[in-house]
């Protein structure tokens, strides 16, 4: 597969004021499809993933699973994974620093060659991102830890073994490694207060079609009975819900009307509740789901965030740059990362109104005018606020660290300008 593929990562250029119109159809979700590619290590033979998005963190995957040995081709609205031969040997650790979702790895080579190195996988700027849970659940399945020199170092010499496990929290991350370490350990696995993500259901659907056996998917009670092998599947990754939440919103900041074609409505109903509190009429069609968005803006006077089937954390930003315009104080309330405000500075350029009243935190004065301003994304999804804002605000607005956004989503600009707005990478 070829290196993967450079785009003009610079800058996104937004004339705003456009209400935005059309439809636009949504790419296949970025948290489903990592860790059901890690998930194709334990397969054996190949595993086809229709609709994968093509974004940066999946193609630094895809490196990953070629530098153990695994193949890899896109073919038609998919991509096909084999890994035969896997050796753990040269993962370049770049690839494990750069991104949070290589951490279920783990799991997935724990179970599969029985021993892991790896550097801690890279945390970001919302948050120590700790991985405590992961380890703990893994030891609990027969597994020894270690640190040297500044790497994880995990053997499992009796191989995995089933365990009961209950998580203080419903990590996504810790249930996904939990899974992968399972499906093919000795015995029964009980995980309870796992996270009910739709992504954490979409990678146990694809175990099951590998021909796991998973009890419980969708709820916080997990039972894995462990099976000998698991074989290849052909599966579609599920629509992505904060790409749809994200250009939701920005219909909404835009006064606009909109078909989100194939958007997961049935996973986006405390986004849509919300939406509608802010004035919104969204509508499910068999098509997507209908945005229209004509009336006043107004605050939802709170938007906290929580665990699935809560408001999301992915979407607080996005949110935030939106409450800025709405008529009426919004208080935000981030209840699952420590540090997802720092999108603040950057619209407080633009002319928002925003005070943080504590660590987790912020009023937001409505009824601003965002002006058009040079501001920087620091991670995706406040890039993504940041171009959001630049839709609503006067003038044109110029978004760097672009790198951010492509972790997330195919190519944004090609969306939002299917729906009308202005808006160019250089
Ligand atoms: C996943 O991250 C997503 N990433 C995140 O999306 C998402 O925001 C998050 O779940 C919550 O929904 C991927 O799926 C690749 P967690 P993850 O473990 O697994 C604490 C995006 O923008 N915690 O549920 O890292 C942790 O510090 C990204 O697409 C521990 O304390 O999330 C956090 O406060 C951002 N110890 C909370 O739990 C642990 O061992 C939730 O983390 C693990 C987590």
């Amino acid at each position: 597969m070829s290196a993967i593929p450079q785009k003009a990562t610079g800058e996104i250029h937004i004339r705003g004021g456009v209400r935005l119109q059309g439809k636009v159809k949504i790419q296949g979700s970025k948290n489903a499809a990592l860790p059901i590619l890690a998930a194709t290590i334990l397969a054996e033979g190949e595993s086809c993933l229709k609709d994968c998005p093509k974004i940066s963190d999946v193609y630094r995957m895809l490196r990953l699973l070629q530098s153990l040995g695994g193949h890899v081709r896109w073919e038609g609205e998919g991509v096909c994974v084999s890994t035969g031969s896997i050796t753990t040997q040269d993962m370049p650790a770049d690839a494990i620093t750069g991104m949070r979702s290589s951490l279920c790895l783990l799991g997935a080579l724990l179970a599969r060659c029985g021993s892991i190195v790896m550097e801690y996988p890279g945390g970001c700027v919302i948050g120590k991102r700790p991985i405590d849970l992961h380890l703990q659940a893994l030891e609990q399945m027969g597994v020894c830890f270690h640190e040297e020199g500044g790497r994880i170092c995990g053997q499992a010499p009796k191989g995995l073994c089933g365990a009961e496990i209950s998580l203080p929290l419903p990590s996504v991350g810790a249930t996904e490694n939990i899974l992968l370490a399972a499906v093919t350990a000795r015995g029964c696995t009980r995980i309870e207060g796992a996270a009910r993500e739709p992504e954490v259901e979409a990678l146990c659907r694809y175990l099951n079609a590998c021909g796991a056996r998973i009890d419980g998917i969708g709820t916080s009670r997990l039972e894995i009975q462990g099976v000998r092998r698991i074989h290849g599947a052909t599966y579609r990754i599920p629509a992505d819900r904060i790409v749809a939440g994200t250009y939701l919103y920005a219909a909404l900041g835009t006064r606009g009307c909109i078909l989100l074609e194939q958007a997961p409505c049935q996973h986006m109903h405390a986004v849509i509740h919300m939406a509608e509190r802010m004035g919104a009429i969204c509508q499910v069609t068999r098509e997507g789901l209908y945005v229209q968005s004509l009336g006043e803006l107004v605050s939802p006077g709170l938007i906290r965030t929580g665990v699935y089937p809560g408001f999301p954390t992915d979407m607080q930003s996005i949110a935030l740059a939106v409450s800025t315009m709405a008529s009426g104080e919004t208080r935000i309330e981030e209840r699952i990362f420590e540090d997802r405000f720092r999108v603040a500075d950057p619209l407080r350029q633009m002319g928002a109104d925003i005070r943080q009243t504590d660590p987790c935190c912020l009023r937001v004065g409505g009824s601003c005018r965002l002006h058009g301003e040079r501001v920087r994304a620091c991670e995706l999804r406040g890039g993504a606020a940041l171009v959001v804002a630049g839709l609503m605000a006067e003038g044109e607005t110029i978004v760097t660290g672009c790198e951010y956004i492509e972790r997330g989503y195919e190519n944004i600009c090609k969306d939002l300008r299917e729906l009308g707005a202005r808006i160019n990478s250089v």
